[in-house]
């Protein structure tokens, strides 16, 4: 049988086929514009997602025997509010997860409800790219909107509810939305009430394994499918992703460098960090893990690349770094403002350091090493949380870079394992529609029998040495430039 797995990305969606042994048949992709309306906003249309997903789809089933199709499922960018009105029209663009216009209400949030009571009822607390924010933010600012609410979604659950009318999340994504009560898998009353919504408009909670239901008639006959073809709930990006690269069950990492940075570190327990640096959320093999995210990762590198040196040779630009650990150029990644663990809207990307013999190549070589820095912060708290973590899997656009994952390796200290897809998100959906289909047994088992490592990168003590001395260097920027970004 087959399975697709839907990426629904920021920038693009994927749309992977894999068969029921785990082998890729075919993978196609289609692209979306974004809109920044202001600066720090970020918004999409979420029909737009529909309609390309649609047409990825078609070409991505235009050459398989479709009566074997059995299971789709998804990976989503997390935390955007998605909002339908008493017709399922989309009453207002989707904000997205790195937008950062609910300063106000993220205040509110953490400081007079008070990130002690926030971490009670949902075990995180307010950052501003959630989504209790944002609906928040449109009570406020938008109240003929809100009065207009009937269905509140995550963005990949928008693309389930078109393909089988079933108005539905998962543990992990909805983990994300700052209204799930994450240890008891439930929503949370007092966040409802704070945030002026009632459960009806929520959609039903399922694990990102369980079926919510089959294609609608038009939408099989337009793919040519059958109406039998099974719709898996998924799970938000990351913990599709972890599962894409077989991070499940207990204490495995893996790190995405995609337009967002995370580092994603399974568990089979619940666990809290005291200051909430972390987020502690459910994951997509039924139990839970703690994630931090850096809200521009490859996008710096995208940024530097395309906007301002003006290539999209990426490789040929990386080629020319041949002194790992020795640059004088720092560089602060924060273009969209800061999640994990500064938890900053208004920090600014910066160069710092450069004096008149630094190069192009010395400031490549700088935002690389800025945005590995930056994970580095949000290890730092995990280590610091008594969690040792001696290896990590790596997946995302940043994957594909050799020179970085050397980078990531001396800089956290780690050895790399890398998997024999990079795919994360869309491998990870598809796997979950096969366990969905019954395929596997468990999430577990359908990793256990698909990831393949197929290389590891070490780190070399030398190197690990210098570059730790240039950590330390680098955290001692932000909180030097914090005050200046707050007043820009
Ligand atoms: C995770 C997060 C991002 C998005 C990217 O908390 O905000 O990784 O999911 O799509």
């Amino acid at each position: 049988m087959y399975y697709i797995g839907v990426d629904l990305g920021t920038s693009s969606v994927k749309l992977l086929l894999m068969d029921g042994a785990g082998q890729i048949c075919k993978i196609t992709s289609r692209e979306y514009d974004l809109e920044f309306p202001h600066p720090g906003w970020s918004q999409q249309n979420p029909y737009d997602w529909f309609e390309q997903s649609m047409d990825g789809l078609k070409e991505l089933l235009s050459e398989c025997d479709k009566s074997q199709v059995a299971g789709i499922s998804f990976g989503g960018q997390m935390h955007g509010l998605v909002v339908l009105d008493a017709d399922d029209n989309v009453i207002r663009p989707a904000i997205l997860w790195n937008d950062n216009r609910t300063t106000k209400q993220v205040d509110y949030l953490n400081n007079v409800i008070g990130k002690d009571k926030l971490s009670e009822y949902t075990a995180n607390i307010a950052f501003a790219g959630f989504t209790a924010p944002k609906i928040l933010w449109m009570k406020e600012n938008e109240p003929e909107n809100f009065a207009k609410i009937e269905k509140i979604m995550l963005p990949k659950d928008y693309l389930a509810y078109r393909l089988s009318g079933s108005f539905c999340t998962d543990y992990s994504d909805a983990s994300g939305m700052l209204l799930l009560d994450v240890k008891n898998r439930k929503w949370s009353k007092e966040m409802m009430d704070i945030c002026g919504i009632t459960e009806e408009k929520l959609p039903k909670l399922y694990e990102s394994y369980e079926v919510v239901g089959t294609l609608l008639p038009e939408i099989a006959s337009e793919l040519g499918l059958s109406t039998d073809v099974k719709v898996i709930a998924g799970a938000g990006d990351n913990a599709a992703a972890a599962v894409g690269t077989g991070t499940v069950g207990d204490g495995k990492c893996n790190i995405s460098l995609g337009t967002s940075g995370t580092i994603f570190i399974s568990s089979k327990n619940f666990g809290v960090d005291d200051n909430n640096a972390l987020h502690s959320f459910d994951h997509a093999d039924g139990a839970y893990h703690l994630m931090g995210c850096m809200l521009s990762a490859a996008s710096c590198n995208k940024w530097w690349m395309e906007e301002i040196i003006g290539t999209s040779d990426f490789a040929k630009e990386q080629a020319g770094i041949d002194k790992l650990g020795e640059n004088h150029v720092f560089y602060l990644p924060y273009l969209m403002g800061e999640r994990s663990p500064h938890n900053d809207p208004n920090a600014r990307g910066a160069f710092v350091g450069m004096t008149m013999d630094s190069t192009r190549t010395d400031m490549t070589q700088a935002v690389l090493e800025g945005v590995v820095f930056a994970l580095r912060d949000s290890f730092e708290v995990a280590k610091s949380l008594g969690i040792k973590i001696e290896r990590t899997k790596i997946c995302g656009g940043g994957a594909k870079s050799p020179l970085w994952k050397e980078m990531l390796a001396n800089i956290l200290n780690i050895s790399v394992d890398v998997v024999e897809t990079e795919e994360g998100p869309s491998m990870g959906g598809a796997m979950l529609a096969a366990v969905g289909c019954g395929e596997y047994e468990s999430v577990e088992a359908a990793a256990q029998a698909i990831v393949k490592v197929v290389d590891t990168v070490e780190p070399t003590p030398e190197l690990a040495a210098k570059y730790d001395k240039r950590y330390q260097e680098f955290k001692q920027i932000y909180p030097a430039l914090k005050g200046v970004f707050q007043n820009m």
